[in-house]
């Protein structure tokens, strides 16, 4: 492992393509840019297209050549993630890497996603799940396919609470959100242990940025309280630069002869920055059976299963209805 490594060190991605969740802010912005920088053609996956337009206009200022698209992804709807699916496998036929990067915090009261689910598990977990699935087929064939699933310090205190995975009968922001992190590093060993099996060439790493200044903490603000608890904890005393968070994705995503199973992190104070090195996690994280179970009920709640056959993967059709005539979530 390089000491101290950069975004100048990421190895050469001309001839490669990105999608990067969530790209039009915070670590996934950095993500994308450095990734165009390197070479790779990066589509910008985001909810929003005015936000999508105005990143991939910021990188393309920051990197004349840079080879940017973006597409229309909404996570918390499981139609525009079989959308965009449908969308970006017509228009690109190929993927290379897949950067589950984007996700929404602890807000209160509870919120749901189009599909009934709650917000933070169903965004920062379950889209991510089904997109996965969605796309995997379009890796098989490429040279060092890898899938970076964002985790986070909070997996720590999570639990799957299989019982009660919705939080309706009880609500907690922040547990809602430690489950959604944990449930998204139980799903990249998960993978990679699938995918091994399986004898496929595309690799699951995870990766977390430490505590980087973005938009998260705002996002979920919703009294004068939680804006003033976002500018303490995003106040750059504290937290390290979103740029700084988004190397250890990069180095994920990039670093030539990884393994898969990887988890990446920043190396100093507790994993909260620095430069990437291996990341700890807890031993919730690394059960096998707890991620098998949520792995069964993943493909229920989406309805998305995962087609992992021996030495080949095949991807599940998008259901046509899902497809309205004309449409294309590319803005
Ligand atoms: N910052 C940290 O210290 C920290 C620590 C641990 C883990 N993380 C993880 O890092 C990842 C990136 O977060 P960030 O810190 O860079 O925060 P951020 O600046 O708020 O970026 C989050 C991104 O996710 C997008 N997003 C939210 N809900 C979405 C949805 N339903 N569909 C599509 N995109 C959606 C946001 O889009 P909009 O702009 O439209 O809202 C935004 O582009 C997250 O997975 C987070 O859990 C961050």
């Amino acid at each position: 492992m390089t000491n101290n490594w950069t975004a100048a060190d990421i190895a050469d991605q001309r001839g490669r393509i990105a999608v990067v969740t969530g790209a039009n802010s915070g670590i996934g912005f950095f993500a994308a840019r450095d990734l165009a920088r390197a070479g790779a053609r990066v589509v910008l996956a985001v909810r929003n297209a005015e936000k999508g337009a105005e990143a991939a206009r910021a990188i393309q200022a920051a990197v004349p050549n840079a080879k940017i698209e973006v597409g229309s992804l909404d996570l918390a709807s499981l139609d525009s993630v079989r959308r965009f699916a449908e969308w970006f496998q017509r228009e690109h036929g190929a993927l290379d890497l897949l950067i589950n990067n984007a996700g929404t915090m602890a807000f209160s009261p509870r919120r749901e996603t189009a599909d009934g689910f709650e917000l933070s598990f169903g965004t920062n977990y379950l889209g991510h799940f089904a997109l996965t699935g969605l796309l995997l087929a379009l890796m098989e064939a490429r040279e060092d396919p890898r899938i970076v699933t964002i985790s986070g310090a909070f997996h720590r205190m999570g639990r799957i609470n299989f019982d009660d995975l919705q939080g309706e009968r009880r609500y907690g922001r922040w547990r809602a959100y430690a489950q959604s992190k944990l449930a998204t590093l139980l799903f990249a060993f998960e993978l990679d242990r699938r995918l091994r099996a399986a004898g496929s060439t595309v690799r699951s790493l995870a990766a977390h940025p430490g505590y980087a200044a973005t938009n998260i903490q705002f996002a979920a603000a919703t009294s004068r309280l939680d804006r003033f608890f976002g500018k303490i904890g995003s106040n750059r005393l504290f937290a390290q630069s979103a740029e700084m968070g988004a190397l250890p994705i990069l180095y994920a995503a990039t670093y030539p002869g990884l393994e898969g199973g990887a988890h990446i992190g920043p190396g100093r104070l507790f994993e909260a920055r620095r430069y990437p090195k291996p990341a700890g996690s807890s031993a919730a994280a690394r059960d096998g059976e707890t991620a098998r179970r949520l792995w069964n009920v993943s493909e229920q709640l989406t309805g998305v299963p995962f087609q992992i056959a021996a030495g080949a993967l095949q991807t599940p059709e998008v259901p046509p209805e899902q497809v309205q005539a004309g449409e294309t979530p590319g803005v």
